[in-house]
């Protein structure tokens, strides 16, 4: 599964275990069940689609003194002020750096799923697309939406984010926060009108 990593996917598990809580690592593992369910019918390997949904919040539980050296090391496209303004954020993009020097995960594609995965974008490929509706509808997840995305996921995954796009959206706007530039794209990219944004999907 990950050659880089000495004792593959078993390895990779025993360290996350250290890393999160139960809880956390719990979400972790039906994450990356859900997106490898997901990931044949639109054609990613289901190993790739494994991989970033188990490590996706691989950096969510580091205290915040550490994950601000982490934020500091990490040198990727990912991060910008309106990221490093919103420590909620920050596991995003240090989750790559771990998943890259701690676990060993070279391939590209799984670095920029993890780091993309709470905000989204604008041509999200479709890994990042798993990974972005996995994180937020899989089967623990116990929100009023989880079930009814899922099964949109199975259809259409693209019905899907926009879906969670549009609850993202709509969770910030109700507590009066401003969402990420990158997740405003997303919206304007699938369609995502004001108006929309104060409906239910
Ligand atoms: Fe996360
Ligand atoms: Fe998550």
């Amino acid at each position: 599964m990950n050659p880089a990593h000495p004792e593959g996917l078993s390895g990779i598990k025993r360290k996350l275990r250290t890393l999160l809580s139960a809880r956390r690592y719990a979400h972790s593992l039906s994450t990356a069940r859900l997106a490898t369910e997901l990931a044949p019918a639109v054609g990613v390997g289901c190993q790739r689609a494994y991989l970033a949904g188990l490590l996706h919040d691989c950096a969510r539980d580091l205290d915040h003194c550490r994950m601000k050296k982490l934020l500091n090391r990490y040198s990727g496209r990912y991060l910008d002020a309106g990221i490093r303004a919103e420590p909620k954020l920050w596991h995003n993009p240090v989750g790559a750096y771990l998943a890259f020097h701690k676990f060993g995960v070279k391939d590209p594609g799984v670095l920029r799923a993890i780091a993309r995965h709470s905000i989204g974008g604008p041509g999200m490929h479709p890994l990042d697309k798993l990974i972005y509706v996995a994180d937020y509808c899989e089967e623990l997840r116990t929100h009023a939406a989880a079930e009814r995305v899922r099964v949109l996921a199975f259809k259409d995954l693209d019905a899907a984010v926009s879906a969670v796009a549009r609850a993202k959206l709509n969770y910030l706007k109700r507590r009066g926060l401003a969402a990420h530039p990158d997740s405003l794209a997303l919206a304007r990219e699938y369609g995502i009108s004001r108006l929309y944004v104060n409906s239910r999907f």
